[in-house]
């Protein structure tokens, strides 16, 4: 039905390689905003204990009628919880909300690297509990460094199946990207369109103009070439659609070039830097 291709993650499971977010979406609009992207097409929504609209995100699957097995749910432990028994209890307190037995793939959401004596050692192994037991089928990280990675491998039995990081036309996050894709880290690229900020791009308008596409999906559709797994957020029914229609065109080799190109590395970044990233909701 959908014509979204799907990404192998390194434990056997697939993931949609385009879905939707909902950071930011207010929570008594989430379920609105969810219902629309589901009746699009999607069938992969992301979201976060620390967005505080898991709850949205549930109530539209269960509206929608779609079995659960059909929709991929990712979700994120929140800043304050990462010692085991508080990720434990944040766990189950996020299976709740979502009202479902399982999510498809639950992420570290922050290294915190300044904050817990610098161990998100011990949280990844809480949540290798968690995939142990079958409530969380995939488990993975964000925003983790490359020293991050390297650390769970030589401490930890499990590499994660994805990071997902800040990556845009303006920010590449190489570095990191490039260490995932050599250690079968599945890259997904948060704001994907830099929170709109690159869209306005004449490089993008020009590309936009020969396919005719918009630029929004001139950009998303260069990260599916590049394999990247991405969930743009909209609350815009028109763009919400339009963010979906990427499978019919795609990007000559030149035009994937001029992207390319348009990388500043690190000055790009518009995000937190995560070895320094600290914020904790009080
Ligand atoms: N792991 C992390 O730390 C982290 C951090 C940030 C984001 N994320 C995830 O990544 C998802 C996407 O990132 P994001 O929400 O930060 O940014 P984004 O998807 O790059 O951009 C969203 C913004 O672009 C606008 N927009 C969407 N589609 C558009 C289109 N076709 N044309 C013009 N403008 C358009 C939206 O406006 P309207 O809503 O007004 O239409 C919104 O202001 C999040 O929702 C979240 O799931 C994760």
């Amino acid at each position: 039905m959908s014509a979204v291709p799907t990404i192998d993650l390194n434990d056997g499971k697939t993931i949609p390689q385009l879905g939707f977010g909902v950071f930011q979406i207010p929570p008594a609009d989430t379920a609105e905003a969810v219902s629309t992207a589901l009746e699009a097409g999607y069938r992969h929504i992301d979201t976060a204990e620390m967005y505080g609209n898991e709850r949205g995100v549930g109530e539209a699957l269960r509206a929608s009628g779609l079995d659960r097995a059909d929709v991929f749910i990712t979700t994120k432990l929140n800043n304050g919880f990462h010692e085991p028994d508080a990720a434990r209890k944040a766990f189950a307190e996020t299976l709740a909300e979502l009202d479902s037995d399982y999510v498809d793939l639950f992420l570290i959401h922050w290294p915190l690297p300044t904050l817990y004596g610098g161990d998100f050692v011990s949280t990844w192994k809480t949540l290798e509990e968690f995939r142990s037991d079958g409530r969380a089928r995939s488990i993975g990280v964000s925003n983790f460094q490359v020293a991050h990675l390297e650390r769970l491998a030589a401490e930890s039995d499990v590499v994660p199946a994805v990071n997902q990081i800040e990556l845009h036309p303006y920010f590449h996050n190489a570095t990191v990207d490039g260490y995932g894709r050599a250690h079968g880290v599945a890259t997904e690229a948060w704001a994907p369109i830099a929170q709109g900020k690159v869209l306005g791009d004449p490089a993008l308008a020009n590309i936009a103009a020969k396919y005719d596409k918009s630029p929004a999906q001139v950009v998303l559709r260069w990260h599916i070439q590049h394999g990247n797994i991405v969930f743009p957020k909209s609350t815009t029914p028109s763009r919400i659609r339009e963010n979906f229609a990427l499978f019919d065109f795609e990007l000559e080799q030149a035009d994937v070039l001029v992207i390319d190109a348009l990388d500043k590395g690190e000055a790009g970044r518009d995000g937190p830097n995560p070895d320094a990233f600290d914020y904790v909701p009080s």
